[in-house]
């Protein structure tokens, strides 16, 4: 049990947990470890650790023993009840903000959970290939194809498996950024996968213009997506036995659990690819299919590609219903924003930008005369997961050389930077 895990455990078995009212719970701080133990064993004595609870455990249950404590406050830092192999960490060991923390999740999963370190990029690609084969027999498949990072990966570990059964399929919304529809069908062909590129533009633009929430921009993408897919499913054959379209989706862990997919998890943003067809990705992050696609030997370009919104610049207008209009103004800030990090090599430190249009007019002045405008927010992050993420700083002369290059445009009077760490902002805006 970790931190909130760890309180549970110590009500349950009698032990007593109270809130603390100062805030020596939160922030980085030192542990002391105190026995040998399987998990904390591999970490020096005195561990740099990140905490972040209101409550504390003062007694533990009397089973219990206390293997760790906080050097300023004397907190309990971790129990265990070896006989039941139970353990409690009141600190967090999953986050990068302590060192150990890796070593420590490594040792209980290897010596408490006896597990293997199995875990093979070839072994995962074998698996991946063996079952999506197992499920589609002889049919023919259809596989939603972005040209991002999951999507691209799982067309290249499929495509020599399934050959001509599976068909890459892109649908043009008019959602994307410049340049990026070219990119694709150079990924499509590097990758050796037939493709088929589907301009919907104007029958995205039919409803989602229409919308400005952006759930409901969400779902009216993810249903006629779904729908343009299964037409374009039973107009190539990619049916089962029971005339059921066959769709393939690149959609991640993450995604399920943003869409309130996995477990008790509420909706934090509805994924357009996740309420349908086959997800061979499905149990895995960002991260893990990087890996793959590194093992795979796709180029960088693919394989560090940063993230991009199945919804695209769709859900990157803000406040206001995404006009064709509106999409052409985001689309060429974007490009403005990507060349000058491009420009000064900060873009491929990052692990995500987002350049999106506040729909909320300002008032600037522009010559002699007065504008009334849109402002265009700039937004980058760092993360690992994309479960959280850090603010990124962009330094303040390339801030002020995006500023100035975006403001030329006549329907842009501001620039707004927004360093705003996940949690509480998630990446994109909606
Ligand atoms: P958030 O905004 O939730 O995003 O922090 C986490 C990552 O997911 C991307 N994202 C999406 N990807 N379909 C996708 O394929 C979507 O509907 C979607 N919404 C967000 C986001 O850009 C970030 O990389």
């Amino acid at each position: 049990g970790i931190c909130y895990g760890m309180h549970w455990l110590a009500k349950e078995f009698g032990g007593t947990v109270e809130t603390i009212t100062d805030q020596s719970g939160f922030g980085v701080e030192c542990i002391y470890r105190m026995i040998a133990d399987p998990i904390l064993s591999c970490v020096r004595d005195k561990e740099s650790v990140l905490s972040s609870h209101g409550d504390t455990v003062t007694k533990l249950p009397a089973q219990f023993e206390q293997c760790a404590f906080t050097v300023s406050s004397k907190a309990i830092a971790a129990m265990r009840w070896f006989d039941r192999q139970i353990w409690g960490l009141q600190f967090h060991p999953e986050v990068p903000e302590t060192p150990s923390g890796k070593n420590m999740l490594s040792c209980f999963v290897r010596c408490v959970c006896t597990c293997l370190n199995d875990w093979e990029p070839k072994n995962i690609i074998a698996d991946i290939q063996h079952k999506t084969l197992a499920a589609l027999g002889n049919h023919k498949a259809i596989i939603g194809f972005s040209g991002g990072v999951d999507s691209s990966t799982l067309a290249a570990i499929l495509a020599p498996t399934l050959q001509d059964n599976l068909l890459a399929v892109t649908i043009d919304a008019g959602n994307l950024r410049e340049g990026e529809l070219k990119e694709i069908v150079e990924t499509a062909s590097f990758i050796n996968v037939r493709h088929l590129i589907i301009d919907a533009a104007e029958q995205f633009q039919s409803v989602l213009s229409t919308l400005t929430e952006a759930e409901l921009k969400r779902q009216a993408f993810s249903l006629m997506y779904r729908a343009i897919l299964n037409g374009t499913a039973a107009a190539h054959g990619a049916l089962d036995d029971n005339d059921r379209p066959l769709l393939i989706q690149g959609s991640l862990a993450t995604d399920f659990i943003e869409s309130g997919c996995k477990g008790a998890a509420t909706v934090i943003k509805t994924h357009h690819n996740t309420f349908f067809g086959i997800h061979p990705l499905g149990e895995l992050f960002k991260y893990e299919v990087r890996e793959l696609a590194r093992n795979l030997n796709l180029p960088v370009s693919i394989s560090e590609r940063q993230p991009f919104p199945g919804p695209g610049l769709f859900v990157r207008i803000l406040g206001v219903p995404p006009t064709t209009e509106l999409l052409e103004i985001v689309r060429w800030a974007d490009a403005q924003v990507t060349k000058i990090l491009k420009n000064h090599l900060i873009y491929d430190t990052l692990s995500q930008l987002v350049v999106a249009l506040n729909g909320v007019k300002t008032v600037g002045v522009k010559g002699d005369a007065r504008v009334y405008a849109y402002s265009i927010f700039v937004r980058a992050v760092t993360t690992l997961d994309f479960m959280t993420a850090t603010g990124f700083q962009i330094r303040d002369n390339v801030r002020r050389e995006i500023t100035s290059a975006v403001v030329k445009h006549p329907a842009i009077v501001r620039v707004l930077y927004d360093e705003t760490d996940k949690p509480p902002a998630t990446t994109e805006f909606e």
